[in-house]
């Protein structure tokens, strides 16, 4: 029984994987700086792991669907740019939509292709809820996550044994920040634990709730 997961070498992808290992899943771990990931392969003790940029080669991981066939499939991989749209850099804007958007819409796919059964979870955030100045692309990216997902989810109901989640993710103590260049001031206070929210996630993507939102105030921000 194995489960997928992107974005693995840290922040909320290696506590939702590890909770996966808690669980009893053998572990397919996937992220781009290969060192980091080794690290967290070693203390997820998971021999499974798979150094790949997704912004570039999403295609792979098809490949490692099929040969795995896992029950679980966790799209979480993503990045944020903060800043005015005429700030931002292309090439960055570029591989923020080929990983948020493109990785995800095709790994999604090919796990609704290959497999019979189980769950797949898409990490959203709630910027998808409201307006986001200086998140413009980023807040948009996750919008697609949020709404290709329940559609998905609704459509897969009446077919296979495939359950389609997505979890709507408030600011969460990760590097994720830092790499957005976006000030955590005034967030501090209001910020999700990863442990937490991956448990949280976990759990309710195993009982196929479709949509996922850790957390009241978060839960009244994506009313
Ligand atoms: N933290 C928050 O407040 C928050 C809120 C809402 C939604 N989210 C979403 O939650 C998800 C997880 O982010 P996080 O908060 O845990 O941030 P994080 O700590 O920065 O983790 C991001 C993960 O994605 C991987 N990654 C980044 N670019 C990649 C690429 N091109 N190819 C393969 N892997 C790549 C990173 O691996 P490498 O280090 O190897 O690049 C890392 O494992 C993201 O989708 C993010 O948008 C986060």
């Amino acid at each position: 029984m194995h489960a997928l997961v992107t974005g693995a070498s840290s922040g909320l992808g290696f506590h939702i994987a590890k909770e996966l290992k808690m669980r009893g899943y053998d572990l397919i771990l996937i992220s781009r700086n290969e060192e980091k990931l080794k690290t967290a392969a070693e203390m997820l003790k998971s021999s499974i792991y798979y150094p790949i940029d997704l912004s570039k080669d999403y295609k792979e991981v098809g490949d490692i669907i099929e040969k795995f066939k896992p029950q679980v499939v966790v799209n979480n991989a993503g990045f944020g740019i903060y800043g005015d749209l005429e700030d931002q850099e292309w090439g960055r804007i570029e591989d923020m939509i080929n990983l948020n958007v493109l990785a995800l819409t095709y790994i999604t796919k090919r796990a609704v292709e290959i497999l019979n059964e189980g769950y797949i979870l898409n990490i959203s955030s709630v910027a998808a809820c409201h307006s986001q100045p200086k998140l413009s692309v980023y807040a948009a990216t996750k919008a697609y996550v949020a709404m290709f997902s329940r559609s998905l989810s609704r459509e897969m109901k009446s077919k296979k044994g495939v359950r389609a989640s997505y979890l709507l993710l408030g600011p969460t103590r990760t590097n994720f920040f830092k790499n957005a260049g976006m000030p955590t001031k005034g967030l501090e206070r209001i910020m999700l634990s990863p442990d937490k929210v991956a448990r949280y996630a976990v759990k309710k993507m195993l009982r196929g709730k479709r949509r996922i939102v850790p957390g009241v105030l978060f839960k009244l921000y994506c009313f």
